[in-house]
């Protein structure tokens, strides 16, 4: 197997003034390149405390993260902003689009904070797979529910990261625009050889991914 990602005996622990939630207890996990992943499992059983931590938004208490055999913890704050910006995508369910720029401004941000130029023609063919072409000009606040997940998307695509993240990317959108834009999600990611790891509730959209985690009580059951 191509690995692109992998852990050690994950575990996670929050800890406030009185309470101590052990989220995540011993996950060992390993990602194959360019294939769909989705992660299912009842609310609160870890799925979103997972995917922090897989895409170095979050540390974790005890064990490692590696990817491509190296390991995340060895990254400062700094480099892992850069590392992410570089190789990671993000579509979460706050779709968290810049609401005094426009759809073309906002899809091109993170390619731009890593101080590249968007490629023009994959720009073109991103706008076009997720049919936002004659979008480009509006802003977040003029644009549907559905329309805002898909430029979110298209800022995760844009920027060719290695692996997508996405936490219920379609939980706010009705069943067919869910489907449509779930579609389009993997069918990008397959075509730029992304790997997908996706968080959903939604057992139809797990049955699309290639491998399903089933979490519960932080630890992968299947
Ligand atoms: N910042 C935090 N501080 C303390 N406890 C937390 C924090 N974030 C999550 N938890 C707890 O950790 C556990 C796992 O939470 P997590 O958000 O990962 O669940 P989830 O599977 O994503 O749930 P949902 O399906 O509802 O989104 C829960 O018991 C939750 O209450
Ligand atoms: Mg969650």
């Amino acid at each position: 197997m191509d690995t692109i990602l992998k852990t050690e005996n994950i575990r996670k622990t929050y800890e406030s003034s009185s309470v101590k939630v052990n989220a995540l207890n011993g996950i060992d996990l390993e990602f194959a390149k360019g294939r769909f992943y989705s992660v299912i499992g009842r609310s609160g059983s870890g799925k979103s405390t997972l995917l922090y931590i897989l895409s170095g938004l979050d540390q974790p208490t005890e064990g490692k993260v590696c990817f491509e055999g190296k390991d995340l913890s060895e990254y400062s704050d700094g480099e892992m902003a850069i590392f992410r910006r570089r190789h990671m995508g993000f579509v979460f369910q706050q779709y968290n689009l810049m609401e005094e720029y426009n759809v073309l401004e906002n899809i091109c941000m993170p390619v731009k904070l890593d101080q590249r130029k968007p490629d023009p023609e994959f720009l073109h063919t991103v706008l076009e797979t997720l049919g936002l072409e004659d979008k480009q000009k509006k802003y977040a606040s003029e644009l549907s529910g559905g329309e805002q997940q898909r430029v979110a998307i298209a800022r995760s695509i844009l920027s060719k990261p290695k692996i997508i993240f996405a936490d219920e990317p379609t939980g706010n959108l009705d069943k067919k625009t869910a489907l449509e834009t779930l579609e389009l999600l993997i069918e990008s990611a397959k075509k730029f050889g992304q790997t997908l790891i996706m968080v959903t509730h939604d057992l139809e959209v797990a049955r699309m991914s290639e491998v399903v985690i089933t979490i519960e009580d932080g630890r992968v059951i299947g």
